[in-house]
């Protein structure tokens, strides 16, 4: 044939079909038609539904795996036509081992969500490389509601807060009997004895005692005061030191080995491969394990602690425990990570979509963009915030802020007196200074003196004494000479 001829053949030829009547030329291998899209079994979660799940309303397919797959799909060089099929009654988070067998068994094409990649699962179908690295944690009580407001009443109870306040009394009073007939400072009208008595007392607690003792009696009494005083400071700071620090020691439970051993009952997620792990791999009684259907069980469950029906520990994936800790301070996480898993897709075995998505799915990793997808699902009020995991050894201001307040109040009292106080002696002084000023045209001394303040503020600036000499003044006016 001639190449003449070949050529106007060509132009009478037709476009092309390619399998599946698809008339756009394929990118490569399809893995699925239009017409026969793959079935993507995908977990119809109840809780944490930030990963993935239908929406009631809309029933669209969402969550943070959805978007990781479609966006690892843009990596693969064909067309993979799909449609999501939610497993699950979106009540309760569905058996993940049992997507995935159903994956095995041809009901679903592949399924897609937050599947851990376990040996179980592996064995009955493929895994794309994992998207998200993750692990087992323990989550324990901190028990730490010590860390309140008024925590630093806590080390004594109220009985010895009380004992303690009368012993300053009764000790500034026997110290006034004993002081005052020979020591001046114990001397002078009754409100200055009383308050010196009070003041002498309290100021034994920091040790500046602004008033001496003089007789032997006082100076006795002083001495075992200091020293029983010295025991009961020493005590509140060792008290309050642990408090506020050695929070975790009040659980038993300080990783997996004394978890496993302690025999209490542990709760883990309903649906996850954790249950069958922690009976399987761990050898974990089964009657000790209590499924836990969502965050606010966790919660509930870990505050009755287990003499009350609750559990001792939760035994979860980080990633959900990250979200579960994110808005609550009473629970931490306990020991290091058991075990270090990894979520992936699955796919039939033998299925060339597994390979091609593990491809895609290490491109995705290696561009900004698997970042920017957790961001946009997790880090709605900026990241820092939700990822913040505290650290029991810091102290936080909720622990003092009672302290805090008190002082606050204290100096606010005080300083609303003092203004009180100025207040009222400056329109004394302003109304004495115009009854002055009408009475006497010319200027005299005490006139010169008034006109030396003018404003509040000059007021507060003078020392209370002249202050006080500029009234006597004012009250006792010098004759005007004739
Ligand atoms: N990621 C878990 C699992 O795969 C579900 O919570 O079992």
């Amino acid at each position: 044939m001639d190449t003449k001829s070949t050529s106007e053949m060509d132009h009478k030829l037709l476009n092309a079909s390619w399998p599946g009547k698809e008339t756009d030329k394929p990118r490569g291998w399809v893995a699925a038609t239009k017409e026969r899209p793959l079935r993507i079994g995908i977990p119809n979660r109840a809780t944490f539904v930030e990963y993935v799940t239908e929406d009631h309303g809309t029933h669209e397919i969402q969550g943070y795996c959805i978007d990781v797959f479609n966006a690892s799909l843009r990596f693969v060089p064909y067309d993979v036509p799909h449609r999501f099929i939610p497993f699950g009654d979106g009540k309760s988070n569905p058996s993940y081992d049992e997507l995935v067998r159903m994956v095995s068994e041809d009901v679903f094409d592949a399924a897609v969500g937050d599947i851990t990649i376990i040996t179980n699962r592996t064995r009955i179908a493929d895994f794309t490389q994992p998207y998200a690295a993750n692990g087992l944690v323990i989550v324990i009580p901190n028990r730490n509601s010590n860390s309140g407001a008024w925590v630093f009443l806590k080390p004594f109870t109220a009985e010895m807060w009380g004992v303690t306040a009368a012993f300053f009394l009764v000790i500034g009073l026997v110290i006034w009997i004993l002081e005052h007939r020979i020591n001046d400072d114990f001397r002078g009208p009754p409100r200055r004895q009383f308050i010196t008595m009070i003041l002498f007392s309290l100021s034994t607690l920091f040790k500046t005692n602004q008033v001496d003792t003089i007789s032997t009696l006082g100076r006795m009494v002083m001495m075992v005061w200091l020293f029983v005083l010295m025991v009961i400071t020493s005590s509140y700071t060792a008290s309050l030191t642990s408090i506020l620090t050695i929070q975790q020691l009040s659980s038993p439970i300080t990783g997996m080995d004394s978890l496993i051993a302690s025999n209490l009952p542990i709760g883990y997620q309903v649906g996850s491969f954790v249950g069958s792990y922690l009976t399987d791999s761990l050898n974990i009684a089964k009657s000790r394990l209590v499924v836990l259907e969502s965050p606010e069980d966790y919660a509930e469950k870990l505050s009755l602690g287990p003499t009350n029906g609750g559990v001792a520990a939760v035994v979860d994936e980080l990633p959900y425990v990250k979200l579960f800790l994110s808005d609550r301070k009473d629970f931490g996480i306990v020991g290091d990570m058991i075990t270090k898993n990894g979520w992936g897709f699955v796919f039939k075995r033998g299925s060339p979509l597994a390979m091609d998505l593990s491809t895609a799915i290490l491109r995705l990793s290696e561009s900004e963009d698997l970042k920017k997808i957790g961001d946009k699902w997790f880090c709605k009020d900026g990241c820092e915030a939700g990822r913040h995991v505290s650290d029991p050894n810091q102290l936080h201001l909720d622990s003092f802020w009672g302290l805090f307040l008190l002082c606050g109040s204290v100096t606010l009292t005080a300083l609303i007196i003092f203004l009180v106080k100025t207040v009222r002696q400056f329109v004394r002084y302003k109304k004495k200074q115009r009854d002055l000023m009408s009475q006497y045209s010319s200027a005299t001394s005490s006139t010169r003196c008034a006109q030396a303040v003018y404003s509040f503020f000059d007021f507060i600036d003078e020392k209370e004494e002249a202050i006080k000499k500029m009234f006597k003044q004012y009250e006792d006016p010098p004759s005007i000479a004739v």
